[in-house]
């Protein structure tokens, strides 16, 4: 399952743990999102470099204290009206000044110093713990059932029969008004979620969203990636006064070599080795630009969602269920990277009539 493994056993967390496993492929071997190796800190090697780090540490905590005391003498020596000119500040109150820099200064270096401590000396393990079993001991789920019980009984509720089946009316009566105003929701979202602007007309050129100029294969690297919308969606928004055009067509466009790609969607929807898909995630429709060229993933900032763009964007961890959306490539005869067509199915997250 693992191609190497690396990593102290953990000591003092309370929670059993182990070795973390710097995992390659999993049983099928299917490509995982790879760790990096753990690699040791001089200040773990060399005990002189943990010395120069401590006393550097200890030298910005005293420093900071210096300040503090240098602050107080401000409050105190520094007269409140003197003015002094400070370039970009201009003419400021000498007494805020020193008292806002030395204080500043002091908690700057406390909170420097923290985070050289944290990084260079505090334990350095990369561990594993597993999460408790979610479900309940059979003793408290029975002591539940039984408190239920006991409430049902001191309730009344089974003894007294009319108040029982007059409640049950009025509940089940409860959802009804909901289900009228549903109809107030409008239309069914089904064919307004199934097309997008890249479906307007085949062929569609592509605009860096950034640059405001249309893409040709040679504007991309590979490892490089490029926002972009199809062009002539600032006319249509326009016209339909709203962005939600926008919303759906947004893509990302990426490079990698052609071989990397085992796309199975078709052989030809990527044009040499450019592949482009939707921006919005497939969880809840965060817009993603999170790419690592080295394992082909793009990763959601919202919940991890991570995808293999090298394998029709399939969801290798996180909670997507669904693949990112694929749009096939090619270009014209003036040789501008263009959209073949409209996405082959529905954009964002999953909804109920997607089929
Ligand atoms: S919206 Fe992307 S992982 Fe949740």
């Amino acid at each position: 399952m693992s191609d190497t493994t690396h990593g102290d056993t953990g000591h003092g967390h309370g929670h059993e743990v182990e070795p973390i496993t710097y995992t390659q492929s999993d049983e099928r071997g299917r490509i995982l999102l790879g760790l990096d190796e753990h690699r040791s800190r001089r200040t773990d090697t060399s005990q002189r470099a943990a010395k120069r780090a401590e006393r550097q540490i200890a030298g910005m905590f005293t420093f900071a204290a210096i300040c503090f005391v240098a602050a107080i003498a401000a409050y105190l020596l520094v007269p409140k009206h003197d003015i002094v000119w400070v370039p970009v500040l201009g003419n400021v109150s000498a007494s805020n000044l020193s008292l806002g820099g030395l204080i500043g200064l002091g908690t700057l270096l406390i909170g420097v110093g923290a985070i050289q401590w944290a990084r260079a000396l505090m334990p350095d393990e990369e561990v594993i713990q597993e999460r408790h079993e979610l479900r309940g001991s059979d003793e408290a789920r029975e002591d539940t059932i039984e408190q239920f019980r006991r409430g049902a009984q001191e309730s009344g509720f089974m003894s007294r029969p009319i108040i029982r089946r007059s409640l049950l009316g009025a509940m089940a009566l409860f959802p009804l008004p909901i289900a009228f105003l549903l109809g107030d929701l409008g239309t069914a979202p089904d064919d307004k979620l199934r097309h997008t602007a890249w479906g307007n007309k085949p062929r569609t050129r592509i605009l860096n969203q950034g640059s405001g100029q249309m893409v040709r294969p040679e504007d991309l690297a590979v490892g490089g990636l490029i926002n972009a919308i199809p062009v002539g969606l600032t006319e249509l928004e326009e016209q339909e006064g709203s962005q939600n055009a926008r919303a759906k067509a947004a893509i990302i466009l990426v490079r990698m070599n052609p071989d990397e790609i085992k796309s199975t969607q078709g052989p030809n929807w990527d044009y040499e080795g450019i592949v482009a898909y939707s921006k919005i995630c497939t969880h809840v429709g965060c817009p993603i630009s999170l790419y690592q060229q080295r394992t082909h993933s793009l990763l959601c900032p919202c919940h991890q969602s991570t995808f293999d763009l090298s394998d029709s964007g399939r969801a290798v961890f996180g909670p997507a269920a669904r693949h990112m959306p694929q749009l096939q490539l090619d270009v014209d005869s003036e040789g501008y990277l263009v959209a073949v067509g409209d996405f082959a199915e529905p954009v964002g997250p999953s909804f109920w009539e997607r089929g």
